[in-house]
């Protein structure tokens, strides 16, 4: 039987050149990335918000189930700095409203440290030894990459223009990233302005793999066989998809946030920096609309996601879509409902039936 394999599969491990995207806050589920990785994909933990002792439970939980690669990802971002009282008021002035009506007290000011820190989930990845790990938001010390290849980690970073795919390189990752303006949840880019890095999946895939000598995963827009086929004609050796996981039964997200992307239209996402301090994509609601329009104050990353936090926790419990961070990609409509191993099996036959009808094109 012909089967779908590239570069990628060499270097990971993996038997599918298929990544299932990392989705920090809960989504990427201990059952969806062992199903994941079962399959042949590479399953991922978003860590992004998780401590290093849960890391360890998590990878261990996935362990039990499958001996298959995984991957484990960190998000790259310096401490900021305490958050001033008047900035902490206008920013819960903002919120408050929409706190209120779901019957919740107005946030507290929120206060340092907003994230888990990133050296010690770092170190704490290298002692649990996954297959690989990647990284979004930023770049990696050199020492820090080489530490994990004497592991036998293999490392990728995103990329959302040439110039942060270069950087990737030139620092010692062994694949990169290509995260087009398609790509739902947050806007990778560490180097450039987010709003001017926002070259679309197509171009920028061709641009980076032209630009480096290592292998290139395509991000943003791709759901399914065809989407993969197209960026493996651009010279991908993979893709990442996240959007088309979250509804699949392992998924860790919240009912609604299925329910509304698998109703979604072609123009239903949009990208605000309300929810977390960063700009991400993900379906259009109430909040992302009001907050945008208004332009109303924030706080930086990531204590902005802390002082939404409640809200959004609460909004989902509620089915109410409102003032939930629903983050998904432009190509949204195109989300189907089946089991984790049903996509991936999915994905497989549909990118080799894509290839199949682009080699009957040559007469
Ligand atoms: C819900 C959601 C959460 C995400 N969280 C992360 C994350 O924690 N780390 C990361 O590297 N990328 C994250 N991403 C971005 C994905 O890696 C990838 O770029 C994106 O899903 C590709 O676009 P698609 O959603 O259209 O497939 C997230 C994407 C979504 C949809």
């Amino acid at each position: 039987m012909t089967r779908l394999s590239t570069s990628l599969c060499d270097l990971l491990g993996t038997r599918l050149p298929i990544i299932q995207a990392p989705m920090a806050g809960g989504i990427t589920a201990r059952a969806l990335v062992a199903a994941a990785s079962q399959a042949g994909a590479l399953g991922s933990f978003g860590f992004a918000y998780t401590q290093p002792e849960a890391m360890a439970g998590d990878v261990q939980a996935v362990r039990a189930l499958t001996d298959a690669p995984i991957n484990l990802n960190f998000f790259v971002n310096d401490a900021p700095p305490p958050v001033a009282p008047e900035t902490q008021h206008a920013a819960i002035d903002a919120l408050t409203r929409y706190y209120q009506s779901l019957g919740l007290p107005a946030p507290a000011p929120v206060r340092a440290p907003y994230a888990p820190d990133l050296n010690a989930q770092l170190s704490m990845a290298e002692d649990l030894t996954p297959a690989v790990v990647t990284f979004h938001l930023g770049d990696l010390p050199a020492e820090r990459l080489k530490r994990m290849r004497e592991r036998g980690i293999k490392t990728g970073g995103s990329a959302t223009c040439v110039e942060e795919a270069r950087h990737l390189e030139a620092s010692g990752v062994d694949f990169i990233i290509a995260q087009g303006a398609e790509a739902g949840g947050h806007r990778g880019s560490y180097l450039r302005n987010p709003y001017e890095a926002m070259t679309g999946t197509l171009a920028l895939t061709r641009l980076i793999v032209r630009a480096v000598n290592i292998p290139v995963v395509a991000a943003g827009g791709i759901m399914d066989g065809a989407g993969i086929a197209a960026v493996l004609a651009l010279g991908a050796q993979g893709a990442q998809l996240g959007t088309a996981f979250i509804p699949c039964v392992e998924s860790g997200a919240p009912a609604v946030h299925k329910q509304y992307l698998l109703a979604a239209r072609e123009d239903t996402t949009m990208v605000t920096e309300k929810f977390s301090g960063k700009p991400a994509r993900g379906l259009a609601n109430r909040f992302m609309r009001e907050m945008n329009d208004n332009n109303a104050p924030q706080l930086v990353f990531p204590a902005q996601n802390t002082l939404t936090g409640a809200l959004r926790v609460a909004s989902a419990k509620a089915g109410n879509p409102d003032f939930v961070s629903m983050w998904a990609g432009q190509a949204a409509p195109l989300a189907r409902e089946m089991t984790t191993a049903q996509l991936v099996a999915t994905l497989e036959q549909e990118t080799l039936e894509a290839l199949d009808r682009l080699a009957a094109l040559r007469r």
